[in-house]
């Protein structure tokens, strides 16, 4: 039997990279999906959770959206009938030193990265108040709890999910449902593939286990804070760095 059997979760920005994991692990261990995504193609996701035995469902719909991120979380309540768990998992970055910043560039990342888990929190613990239970996962960064040059508003929106995560953790703790974040360090994906050769290599000097995350050390982490096992945690950042913040 899955740890996760039988539960009903939203993930977001699950087309690829750690969303994509995450929905893939959470599939394995016996959760039913609603899965989001703003753009890229949620075939593939799909396709394997179904084929891993998950009902799974797909939205195509901008999280930062108040509207369409409340319109999705209804018609996921529709066709699921309830909600075990929310992943916000979607995140962007526009990175630039912060003196030359364009307000776009600062807002944007805001809004998508923290604004959009807002959004979804705030459906999702209305429900999982009257239903006293419930288990929500902020995916936050490394970055946001350490900085990083040339990426302020990232850090900024990553910051600020931290602090969100510990007042809803606050807020909800007496209807037993946990919030807790992930914070990953430098995990290979789509978003990381970017580096230069070079900014690599200094990377890699800056964490103890000496290698790069994988999409997978991510995942798990979000199944154990999704599993009956977490109940006694909330209001935690779980960070997922190979030790390169301690
Ligand atoms: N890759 C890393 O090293 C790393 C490290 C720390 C934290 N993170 C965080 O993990 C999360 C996933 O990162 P990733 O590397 O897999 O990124 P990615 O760019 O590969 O995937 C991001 C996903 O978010 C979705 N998305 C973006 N904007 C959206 C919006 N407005 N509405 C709905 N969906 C939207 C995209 O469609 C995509 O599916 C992000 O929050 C990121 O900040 C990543």
């Amino acid at each position: 039997m899955g740890r996760l059997e039988g539960k009903t979760a939203i993930i977001t920005g699950a087309a690829r990279g750690i969303g994509k994991g995450i929905a893939e692990r959470f599939a394995k261990e016996g959760a039913n999906l609603s899965l989001l995504t703003r753009s890229t193609s949620l075939d593939e996701t799909l396709e394997i959770c179904r084929k891993l035995g998950a009902r799974a469902e797909g939205m195509t719909v901008d999280v930062s959206d108040p509207v369409a991120a409340k319109n999705s979380f209804d018609k996921h309540i529709e066709t699921f009938g309830g909600i075990d768990i929310l992943v916000n998992n979607a995140g962007i970055t526009r990175d630039g030193l912060f003196v030359r910043m364009k307000d776009k560039d600062f807002e944007e990342v805001i809004k998508v990265n923290l604004t959009g888990s807002f959004n979804l929190m705030r459906a999702a613990a209305r429900v999982m108040i009257k239903c006293r239970g419930g288990r929500i996962i902020n995916i936050t960064s490394v970055v946001g709890q350490i900085g990083n040059a040339g990426q302020a508003n990232y850090a900024a929106s990553k910051a600020g999910l931290i602090g969100l995560t510990k007042s809803a953790a606050k807020e909800l703790a007496s209807r037993s449902v946990t919030v807790n974040s992930i914070a990953p360090g430098y995990i290979v994906t789509a978003m990381t593939e970017v580096l230069t050769d070079s900014a690599k290599d200094q990377l890699l000097k800056s964490i103890p286990l000496g290698r790069f995350g994988s999409i997978e050390d991510v995942a798990a982490a979000a199944v154990f804070l999704a599993s009956d096992e977490a109940g006694y945690i909330t209001g935690q950042t779980l960070s997922v760095n190979g030790g390169m913040a301690m």
